[in-house]
């Protein structure tokens, strides 16, 4: 498969501390790479920095190779200008993140939120095509009766509908690529079933390319066909989900896989820890893929 994003020799720095060092990391056409990782280890800095999103504070290095139109050359998103990633943005990468109810806006309707998000790209669209394809787009995504819920509210959408409704908007340009966030971990676990299959199908209908990031390994594993293990700012592990989830290299993601709750997880004794593994030496090497 051919690479649509490579992410390589990223280092990103806060003043003296360094959130990422040294991250490579690549998603090919069509593809889901998972990004797993505790809290802090640099999954949100590094999404942000692949869409120019990191404020002034933010020291950024290495290169992000976007391969844009098919057969043109690649460019390099930490070198492009405001306005470019500005048009790139919402269009050829979407994001998704965590938090649906302070993504949406409270005071404007659904509707018109999602038929703004196609027309800020100036596709030439009429009003009434906005509101066709808002309201196809809120289709594809089972909310019920989306015609006539057009004009309903945020607050008036259930917190798994309203994820779906921030899924409706990331699709509505067909962007190339999806990062999401933690798309799932406000919802409770059957709406993050539902949302998890959803996010499945509509990648497998159109092909799309998606970085999946969560802070849980079993969550990845359901959607990922590669994950990456990210700790302390680096990427300890990159390989299949099948393998990684069955055969982990490194001791990190072993205790990560070992602190997944089961069925057959004996509720008296206390979950896994994670295994401190500070020190240890990185072994990815994106060569040895
Ligand atoms: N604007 C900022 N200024 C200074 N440090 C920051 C800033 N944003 C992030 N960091 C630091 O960068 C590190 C990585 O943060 P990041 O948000 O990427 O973690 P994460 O892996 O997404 O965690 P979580 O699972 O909790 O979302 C953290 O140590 C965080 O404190
Ligand atoms: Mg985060």
């Amino acid at each position: 498969m051919a690479p649509l994003l490579e992410v390589r020799d990223l280092w990103i720095r806060f003043g003296g501390s360094e959130a990422v060092r040294d991250v490579s990391l690549r998603v090919d056409e069509g593809e889901v790479l998972g990004l797993v990782g505790e809290s802090g280890s640099g999954k949100s800095v590094t999404s942000l920095a692949i869409l120019g999103l990191l404020g002034p504070a933010a020291r950024v290095t290495g290169e992000i190779r976007w391969h844009g139109a098919p057969g043109a050359a690649a460019v390099d998103l930490l070198r492009q200008p405001p306005e470019a990633m500005r048009r790139l943005r919402g269009k050829e990468i979407a994001m998704i993140f965590q938090e649906p109810m302070t993504a949406l806006n409270p005071v404007m309707t659904i509707g018109r939120q999602v038929a703004e998000c196609a027309m800020a790209h100036a596709h030439g669209w009429s009003g009434r095509e906005a509101k066709r394809r808002a309201i196809a787009a809120l289709e594809s995504v089972a909310i019920p009766e989306a015609a006539s819920r057009y004009d309903d509210y945020p607050h008036q959408f259930s917190g798994g509908q309203r994820q779906r409704i921030l899924i409706a908007m990331a699709l509505i340009n067909q962007p190339r690529l999806l990062i999401a966030d933690e798309p799932t971990t406000a919802l409770d676990v059957t709406v993050q079933a539902q949302i998890l299959a959803q996010l499945a199908e509509l990648q497998r209908e159109r092909g799309l390319a998606m970085l999946f990031i969560s802070h849980d390994l079993a969550v990845v594993g359901q959607v990922a066909e590669r994950v990456a293990v990210m700790r302390a700012g680096q990427v300890l592990e990159t390989g299949p989900a099948a393998e990684l989830l069955t055969r982990p290299v490194h001791a990190y993601t072993r205790s990560l896989l070992a602190a997944v709750p089961t069925l057959r997880t004996d509720r008296n004794q206390p979950l896994a820890r994670v295994e401190d593994t500070t020190g240890e030496t990185a072994l990815y090497s994106p060569q040895a893929e």
